[in-house]
């Protein structure tokens, strides 16, 4: 590298981080235009828009989304927060010195006075009392395994007090739901969310490490099919009034917690015995969890899965029936779907109906919504028992799709540009700018003084559609010359019939 370069080099150290990316306009448009549509659509079915912190307890996300999951297992930004103020327990502690330390900070921060907290720290205290009795008797064996048991209680209350950057936002929602009581509203209770997620995954065209997602959930209330099937309807409404092209809807049921273990237990054993012919990746997953393998994108595993049992065949009575009532629902909307019997989605609190959906122009990455039916979640986190279905929009991939058809926004530019010269002409262009903004107008006043050759020359660049000129004539006269741009034509106006005459022409 010349030293130039390396100089050059060396000033340009600052770059987005692997995985994130910055939104430009004209670009942004389109992401506006996409957000404004969907809080229409989703207006129309009565959803209501929930903000939600951006970070939360690591462990609400380990408990809804599943800790053998690759999201909670290897892809969270997970940091300590409130772990910081307690008294370190490393390199070397003590249980006898660090238990009394651990409850004087536990009194200090209130924060830390929960009643899980509480409870662990009683825990704690006992596996003390059992350590020092072992310590007396000198049984050796009894000390180690009630120090380990201290060490595996003092770990969750560590962990605890983690908190990661939110992968999805379903946790999230459920967690407000809980918090803010809103079981006692009328059910169910329909809410959406737009904004940014964070998954440290291998990024490539169509994933990123931060990608945002349009999130849209329906807490309480039945399990009626037609609850899922018009929340399938809203998204695929929504994609059609966007003009998504090559739109497909899979859709599956994964039974419910009656049936899918037996269902998971055999296909548990057939995948054992083809074991040897798998990858490293299913064949961990035939013990952590077999439905995953039917994931599987490995070319070479698609016939051994394809040979799998269905679960469709093992589905319980009730899960069978509620599975051909959303196919009736979806039919009855008209909504095309596809039965795909190895969707079993990446995260652990599905149950029932799942379905993806998938758009054109996006390669390998092609699933632009993932959602499904989660009824057991709520009570996962503590709360009461409460049916709930929902979906997420990967919006990065949705505006994908749609640049690849052509939808570009067009890059619009200004709608006037004033062109002054002249300190009472400046005067008279800082207050047109100002009544034709509050018009409605965009309009580019430049701040110093230019020739008007070099000023109209900077309007055309700016791709404005007008541009008026003030010079010492015009506010003499009170007649005010407007230029159109594209066609070169020029005439004069007086302050309001400009303002007709651009309201008339519709340039807003
Ligand atoms: P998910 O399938 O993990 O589901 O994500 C939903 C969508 O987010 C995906 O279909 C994809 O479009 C987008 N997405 C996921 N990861 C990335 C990434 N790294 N880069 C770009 N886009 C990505 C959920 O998150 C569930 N919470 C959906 C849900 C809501 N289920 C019930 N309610």
């Amino acid at each position: 590298m010349s030293e130039g370069a390396a100089k050059k080099e060396e000033r340009r150290k600052f770059q987005a981080i692997k995985g994130t990316r910055d939104l430009l306009p004209p670009e942004t448009a389109l992401w506006n235009r996409v957000e404004r549509i969907a809080q229409e659509v989703f207006t129309s079915y009565g959803f209501g828009e929930i903000r939600l912190p951006i970070f939360e307890q690591t462990d609400l996300f380990a408990r809804s989304i599943g800790a053998e999951t690759d999201v909670v297992s290897k892809e969270m930004y997970t940091f300590e927060e409130k772990a910081t103020e307690l008294p370190s327990p490393r390199p070397f502690f003590t249980p006898r010195g660090y238990t009394p330390a651990l409850e004087e900070a536990f009194q200090a921060n209130p924060g830390f006075n929960t009643p899980e907290n509480r409870r662990r720290l009683a825990l704690l205290k006992d596996h003390l009392s059992t350590l020092e009795q072992a310590e007396v008797r000198r049984d050796a064996k009894a000390s180690s395994a009630a120090y380990d048991h201290y060490v595996a209680v003092l770990e969750t209350i560590l962990q605890g007090d983690r908190v990661s950057l939110r992968p999805e936002a379903t946790a999230s929602v459920c967690r407000a739901y809980i918090e803010h009581n809103m079981q006692q509203l009328p059910q169910p209770v329909k809410l959406y969310t737009i904004g940014p997620m964070f998954r440290r995954e291998r990024p490539q065209k169509g994933r990123y490490r931060q990608f945002y997602q349009i999130d849209a959930e329906v807490l309480g209330g039945s399990d009626a099919p037609g609850m899922d099937a018009e929340l399938i309807e809203m998204v695929m409404t929504f994609f059609k009034r966007l003009g998504l092209e090559g739109v497909e809807l899979d859709i599956n049921s994964i039974g419910d917690k009656q049936c899918r273990p037996k269902y998971v237990e055999l296909l548990r054993a057939e995948l054992r015995k083809v074991k040897d012919k798998l990858g490293p990746d299913s064949q961990r997953r035939i013990e952590t969890n077999p439905l995953r393998v039917l994931d599987s994108k490995l070319e070479n595993e698609q016939k051994l899965i394809g040979g799998m049992p269905h679960i469709a065949d093992h589905l319980c009575e009730e899960c069978a029936e509620n599975y051909r009532g959303v196919k009736k629902e979806l039919e009855l909307r008209g909504v095309k779907y596809r039965e795909n019997w190895r969707l079993v989605r990446g995260l652990d609190y599905y149950s029932r109906t799942t379905f993806e959906i998938t758009a054109k122009g996006l390669g390998s990455q092609n699933a632009v919504c993932g959602g499904g039916r989660y009824d057991g979640l709520m009570e996962l986190l503590g709360g009461p028992p409460t049916r709930a279905t929902g979906f997420a929009i990967g919006e990065d991939r949705l505006i994908l799709s749609l640049q690849e058809a052509g939808k570009r926004p067009a890059a619009k530019g200004r709608d006037v540009y004033i062109a002054w010269m002249g300190e009472k002409a400046y005067t008279k262009a800082v207050q047109a700018a100002k009544n034709l903004r509050a018009a409605g107008f965009s309009v580019e006043l430049p701040p110093v003084e230019q020739k008007f050759g070099k000023a109209l020359g900077q309007a055309d660049k700016l791709g404005a559609r007008y541009a008026l000129i003030l010079g010492d004539n015009e506010v003499a006269s009170g007649e005010w010359t407007l230029k159109t741009l594209a066609t070169g034509e020029q005439a004069k106006f007086t302050e309001p019939t400009l303002l007709d005459f651009l309201q008339e022409n519709n340039a807003v």
